[in-house]
């Protein structure tokens, strides 16, 4: 691990400090799902700190809502937005480039600026802070992770005078409200159709079920917890795709249910990180999240876990965050300046395993799979086989105790290549 950085800190803006007690004056950048909640609440709540001034979108005549004061300039034209007085500049139209573009001329400007933009974050974060820094303005992302969940400020702020040690958290909605209605007994593909036609899902699914999205909110949340800057494509995710309703039966008489869990830890100088679908215990918080509900446990090594939970995503939950980074830059609060050094991630867990085999019956199936772990010095927990399954397609469960990652990976290569094997086998961490 390299030396820390410098904290990242920024003088109070000199437009803040010339405005006195006037209102933030603030530029809506995307007037979408999130966009237009935050205009929402800022007209229905006037907040007296903060005054919405502009609405930039493209196409814009499309957009204008009758309920948005006369006073508010639409347009789209982002240049001239920029080149406006004003104080914030709120970036909701997601994505990297574009987005990105506006934020650094905003930045560069002198103003401050907050954003719900995960991707933005977890790849250029760093690199803007410093900017906003020099410049004398703020950067503030409470909603990038999490949505409406404080997790982010409760990290910053919370939990700073703690060691953060741990992170598990349930990030990405639309794969728990994928896997909480399989657990009830529907299959992946009536759950996911489900979910597009509620909006929950993207018409290409993959950035959610493939364990994407919620690795770029891991890597936010490793430099605010775990204090590493890690780059987010290290972090290899697994998706969701392969689990089927047999394995929900398996994981009930396990005690346990399958969530996509994201995960980082330090141990000693040694950090690891998974994305991907794990077993977790019916009697733990990871399992009581449903729906689109998002969770996030925090393990400090002074204050123990701390669990962050509730709405994730959503218009209404999204903009409360982004309304209160707003009222918090008014208010000219500061966060703790958290220090953060460059970190290589491993995947290296010492963790017990649910392994699904799907077979054609013959003997010596078992003999051969107890042979391969123990070669690697791993032990069978339990051998679990259901009835009901025909002898040409079987699945059955091996549960290991907890050993290397690595270790199990290279004895399941090697039993993989048994030719009784119909898929290679499923292997799912067990968090206990
Ligand atoms: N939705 C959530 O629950 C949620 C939760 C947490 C974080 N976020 C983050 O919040 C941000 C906004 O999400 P959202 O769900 O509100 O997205 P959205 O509904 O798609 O809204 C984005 C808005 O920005 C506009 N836009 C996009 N690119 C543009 C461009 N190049 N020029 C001008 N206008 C452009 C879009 O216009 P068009 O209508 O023409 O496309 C749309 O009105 C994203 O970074 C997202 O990751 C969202």
């Amino acid at each position: 691990m390299q030396k820390a950085t410098e904290p990242v800190v920024s003088p109070v803006s000199s437009a803040q400090e010339s405005r006195g007690q006037k209102p933030l004056r603030i530029a809506l950048f995307g007037f979408g799902t999130v966009g237009s909640s935050v205009a929402r609440i800022l007209v229905e709540s006037k907040p007296p700190e903060l005054e919405l001034t502009h609405i930039f979108n493209r196409n814009v005549a499309r957009k204008k809502a009758d309920w948005v004061p006369s006073s508010v300039t639409w347009s789209e034209d982002a240049d001239a937005v920029l080149a406006t007085d004003v104080d914030v500049v709120v970036e909701l139209a997601g994505g990297l480039d574009t987005a990105g573009g506006w934020v650094r001329k905003a930045l560069e400007a002198g103003k401050s600026v907050v954003t719900a933009n995960k991707k933005l974050i977890s790849y250029q974060g760093i690199d803007l802070e410093r900017l906003a820094a020099a410049r004398g303005g703020h950067i503030k992302y409470g909603a990038a992770v999490a949505g409406g969940i404080p997790v982010i400020p409760g990290l910053e702020q919370g939990l700073a005078g703690d060691r953060i040690e741990r992170l598990e958290g349930i990030l990405n909605g639309t794969c728990n409200f994928i896997l909480s209605k399989m657990e009830k007994g529907e299959d992946y593909a009536t759950v996911l159709a489900e979910a597009q036609k509620k909006g929950y899902a993207e018409a290409d699914p993959t950035e959610d079920v493939g364990g994407f999205d919620a690795r770029a909110k891991l890597s936010i949340l490793m430099r605010l917890a775990l204090r590493v800057q890690v780059n987010p494509d290290e972090i290899v995710p697994t998706p969701i795709t392969a689990i089927t309703p047999v394995d929900f039966s398996y994981a009930r008489d396990l005690g346990c249910t399958i969530r996509q869990v994201a995960r980082a830890r330090r141990n000693n100088g040694d950090l690891a990180a998974a994305v991907g679908p794990m077993l977790v215990d019916l009697r733990s918080p990871m399992a009581w999240s449903q729906g689109t509900e998002n969770m996030v446990i925090a393990g400090g090594h002074y204050a123990g876990d701390v669990v962050f939970s509730g709405h994730g995503a959503g218009g209404h939950p999204t903009a409360v965050a982004v309304v209160s980074d707003l009222l918090a830059l008014a208010h000219g609060s500061r966060r703790v300046e958290i220090p953060s050094a460059p970190a290589k991630i491993g995947t290296e867990f010492d963790v017990a395993h649910y392994i699904r085999f799907l077979v054609r019956d013959k003997p010596g199936i078992v003999a051969a799979i107890t042979v391969g772990l123990a070669e690697e010095h791993i032990n069978i927990r339990a051998i679990v086989q259901k009835p009901g399954y025909p002898a040409d397609a079987l699945p059955f469960v091996v549960t290991v105790e907890p050993c290397k990652s690595s270790a199990l990976r290279r004895a399941l290569a090697k039993v993989n290549e048994m030719d009784c094997m119909i898929s290679p086998p499923l292997d799912l961490q067990m968090l206990e």
